[in-house]
């Protein structure tokens, strides 16, 4: 099996779809630009039949961005098909990308289809998607939630007819991480042809298991990841580019596995994604958020200040944040007081730094943060 995971973002297609986010033209390019030069391996720009908009997405990306694959998605429809091929005809690389639901509920409700019919149906869109380009990806809508067998299935149906790659869904969030560990070795261990395509994670976060999902979904044997800048995406959104990188990278002892990630731009491409789509990363966000290099009681501050990595596991450079920060707050004690006075200028001796820091618990208990303004004045008086 291959030592590397295969990054496919899908910022443009799934994570637009996050409500009230909407980007235009300009703004699409910027992000594909950007997702080049993090390293992503394949860009889906977008639904080529779904809009104008789209199309002009996927079409523009295409054109414009090189050096990665250009991925559109579409319905197991001959129309759809057809136009995300016109859509990603200019792209030195082009990815299309299809398939149906697989569980009860999507087939009964949504789709309204027997099994037979579906598979069928999805077996004659991977024919048609081959004859515009060999690299086709086939997704089972709501795998997290389909019948095991039928799963397998489906992957050695449309493998034989000519998928590359092997999108197993958890569409709605649903399953957890050793159950969706278990559906990616299971679809190896029982699809006699499975080694000829390779299985890629898409998790949503309804239940906040995107990231552990999928790193479970890779542990199982899948080689491509589905991610998003900031986890943006429908609901609660998709598993999150930053997270899935850093455990990777962080945690090598335990993968043994690489990725093509440029990890120091995470934190700029993650401010670039939210500055377009307006969507604010909360603080304490993994990886790329404002609290996740910052220090607040003193106990951490203390360990902190005497070796960075008693209470941080990713150094904040590498991922591209600024320097750690020491918040001074009412929980913070005197060696981190101290500090961040030395970097202002201020050399007290012990008696008159015990008179400061009294000074400071007394307005940092009014105060939430103590910024460096207050402390000078607090030094003043
Ligand atoms: O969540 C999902 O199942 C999807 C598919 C369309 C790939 O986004
Ligand atoms: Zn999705």
């Amino acid at each position: 099996m291959s030592d590397r995971v295969i990054f496919f973002d899908t910022t443009l297609r799934d994570g637009e779809q996050s409500p009230g986010v909407h980007l235009n033209m300009a703004e699409k390019l910027q992000i594909g630009h950007a997702l080049a030069e993090l390293g992503v391996d394949v860009i889906e720009a977008g639904f080529p039949i779904s809009s104008p908009g789209d199309f002009e997405s996927v079409n523009t990306l295409a054109k414009e961005i090189k050096g990665v694959t250009i991925c559109g998605l579409t319905r197991a429809r001959d129309k759809d098909i057809e136009v995300a091929a016109e859509a990603l005809a200019p792209a030195e690389s082009r990815r299309i990308h299809t398939g149906l639901g697989v569980s009860e509920n999507h087939l009964q409700h949504k789709l309204r289809m027997t099994r037979e019919e579906a598979l069928a149906t999805g077996v004659k869109a991977v024919k048609l998607a081959r004859q515009f380009t060999d690299n086709i990806e086939y997704f089972m809508e709501d795998s997290g939630r389909a019948d095991r067998e039928y799963v397998y299935q489906v992957v050695e149906a449309v493998i034989a007819a000519g998928a590359t790659t092997i999108n197993v869904p958890d569409t709605t969030g649903y399953t957890f991480p050793t159950e969706y560990r278990d559906l990616m070795a299971g679809i190896k261990s029982n699809v006699p042809n499975s080694d000829k395509a390779i299985l890629s994670c898409h998790c949503h976060n309804d239940l906040g298991m995107a990231t552990a999902n999928t790193l479970g979904g890779v542990i199982g044997g899948a080689r491509q990841v589905e991610v998003t800048i900031n986890g943006i995406g429908e609901r609660a959104g998709n598993t999150s580019l930053e997270e899935v990188a850093c455990a990777l990278y962080i945690r090598q002892d335990f993968f043994n596995l690489k990725s093509n990630i440029v990890l120091n731009k995470l934190v700029p491409i993650s401010r670039l994604v939210s500055n377009l789509t307006g969507m604010v990363v909360q603080r304490n966000k993994a990886v790329v958020g404002a609290n996740a290099y910052a220090h607040s009681s003193g106990i951490h501050q203390d360990g902190v200040l005497k070796e960075r990595s008693t209470y941080e596991i990713i150094d904040p450079h590498l991922v591209g944040a600024e320097e750690s920060a020491i918040v001074l707050t009412a929980r913070s004690g005197r060696h981190g007081l101290k500090h961040r006075l030395m970097e202002l200028g201020f050399d007290f001796a012990t008696d008159r730094f015990e008179e400061v820091y009294q000074r400071f618990l007394d307005v940092a208990d009014r105060k939430d943060e103590i910024n460096d303004e207050d402390l000078r004045e607090l030094v003043k008086s």
